[in-house]
């Protein structure tokens, strides 16, 4: 079938049908990236998509391809602690920058203990954007108002409508992250 998914060295046929490769072309520079702690030099082009690059270069698929347009949320990972829209950043503009995606939370995050009690997920798509997200807020602001809780999640849509769930677990993981020391956090 055209769309099944397969691999061919390291790149999906669906990923060649909907997007340019990354690969770059010969003798073009390396491109660093810091991401999760690991330093990575790739043979890539330094205006592939930071969310291709994540996904099919290093296997990082947490982040998801939604609108591909910066309106969704659903790539969403954090540069130098900001949240970015991958699916439009070039990767040689975060060159050298401490990028961190949702496998960097390490899984025992606060954020993501407060998502889990709270039982937040359904098809789960949109929850890495919605997590990063909130722990971009909190790392930031410990006690943000609603005001400031609905800007951090602007702009992140849930198709399974979880969006009272994920301001009950805000709320749980502002208690959280303050129980928690930050070498603690993942
Ligand atoms: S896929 Fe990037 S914002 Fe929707
Ligand atoms: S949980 Fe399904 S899109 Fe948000």
């Amino acid at each position: 079938m055209l769309l099944k998914r397969r691999r061919t060295r390291g790149v999906s046929y669906l990923s060649m049908l909907f997007w340019p490769a990354v690969d770059s072309k010969e003798g073009a520079p390396m491109v660093d990236l810091l991401v999760n702690g690991r330093r990575h030099t790739l043979d890539v082009r330094a205006e592939a998509k930071l969310l291709w690059v994540l996904r099919e270069q290093l296997q990082l698929t947490g982040a998801k391809y939604g609108c591909g347009i910066a309106v969704c949320g659903a790539c969403t990972v954090l540069v130098d602690g900001a949240p970015v829209r991958a699916c439009v950043t070039e990767v040689g503009s975060v060159a050298g920058r401490s990028i961190r995606t949702v496998e960097g939370l390490g899984g025992d995050h606060p954020v993501q203990r407060a998502w889990i009690s709270e039982e937040v997920p359904q098809c789960g798509f949109c929850q890495s954007g919605q997590v990063l997200a909130t722990v971009a807020l909190l790392e930031q602001n410990p006690r943000p108002g609603e005001r400031q809780i609905n800007a951090a999640l602007r702009g992140h849509l849930c198709r399974c409508g979880t969006y009272s769930r994920i301001r009950r677990a805000v709320h749980r993981a502002m208690r959280l992250m303050r129980e928690t020391p930050r070498a603690a956090r993942g």
